[in-house]
């Protein structure tokens, strides 16, 4: 197999800002290792990137079952020794209507299903594939301006909550990996149109992944360990 750039694990590879990450890193001459929660899902995205020219290969990825996230560490050992890029893109917002206006609104489940996947799925995918992510490679996690401690609104707080703690856990992983030279941030990618962001929504998926893919490609000497959106640092 040649791949002139490295290899990108992608969670949520199948839709959305996920598909767009995967092209984008794919005409940067990435190989994608695509995520789906079914191996039909990734299959059928592998194959849609095959036709646009970009090559991957297909993975049952549910970052909510322990056993898919551990034979995906697996596979990279065996097929590849190492990879290159880990983008924690997939993502939930369960409570997209009955938290529209705030806690008092939501529910202890809405909660608990927003940190399963937003939080928890990418705790675990990390954890588990750190150990073949190459010294020097980059994580990039997927959070929103939602999660912004600075900037905190009512609406949507299961959503909110586990964006927040999802930019813990880049802060905390850039810590830990900075001695191998492991950049890790967090990125919003705007308001975008996709299914969870809706038709109204301001950006093209392709404006959407744009700073998810600079910051999966950022320098050697790049930051770590930083919230970002439209390529510019914001505020936690
Ligand atoms: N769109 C926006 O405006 C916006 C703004 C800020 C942040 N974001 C973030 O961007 C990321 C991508 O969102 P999107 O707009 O592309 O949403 P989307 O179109 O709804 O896509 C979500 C993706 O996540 C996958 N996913 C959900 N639960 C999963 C699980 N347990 N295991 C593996 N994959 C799972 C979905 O898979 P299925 O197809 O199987 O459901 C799908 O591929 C999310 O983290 C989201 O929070 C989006």
């Amino acid at each position: 197999m040649t791949f002139s750039k490295g290899i990108a694990v992608i969670t949520g590879a199948n839709r959305g800002l996920g598909y767009e990450t995967a092209r984008q890193l794919g005409r940067r001459g990435y190989f994608i290792v695509a995520g789906a929660r079914t191996l039909e899902k990734s299959q059928d995205t592998v194959r849609r990137l095959e036709s646009e020219g970009f090559n991957g290969t297909a993975v049952a990825l549910d970052v909510t079952k322990v056993e898919d996230v551990e034979a995906v560490a697996d596979l990279i050992n065996r097929e590849f020794r190492q990879f290159d890029i880990l983008v924690n893109n997939a993502g939930v917002m369960p409570d997209r209507e009955s938290g529209a206006k705030g806690v008092l609104s939501s529910s202890e489940a809405c909660l608990m299903e927003a940190l399963e996947t937003n939080l928890v799925g990418a705790f675990r995918v990390t954890r588990l594939l750190a150990p073949y992510l190459r010294s020097g490679g980059r994580i990039v996690n997927v959070s929103s301006r939602m999660g912004q401690l600075s900037d905190m609104g009512a609406g949507y707080p299961a959503y909110r909550i586990s964006k927040t703690a999802l930019n813990a856990l880049t802060a905390t992983l850039a810590a830990q990996l900075s001695n191998r030279q492991i950049l890790v941030n967090s990125v919003c990618p705007g308001w975008v149109r996709t299914d969870m962001g809706g038709p109204q929504a301001m950006k093209t998926v392709e404006e959407g992944a744009d700073t998810i893919v600079w910051a999966a490609t950022l320098p050697p000497d790049g930051p770590t360990g930083k919230f970002f959106g439209e390529r510019e640092e914001m505020q936690w």
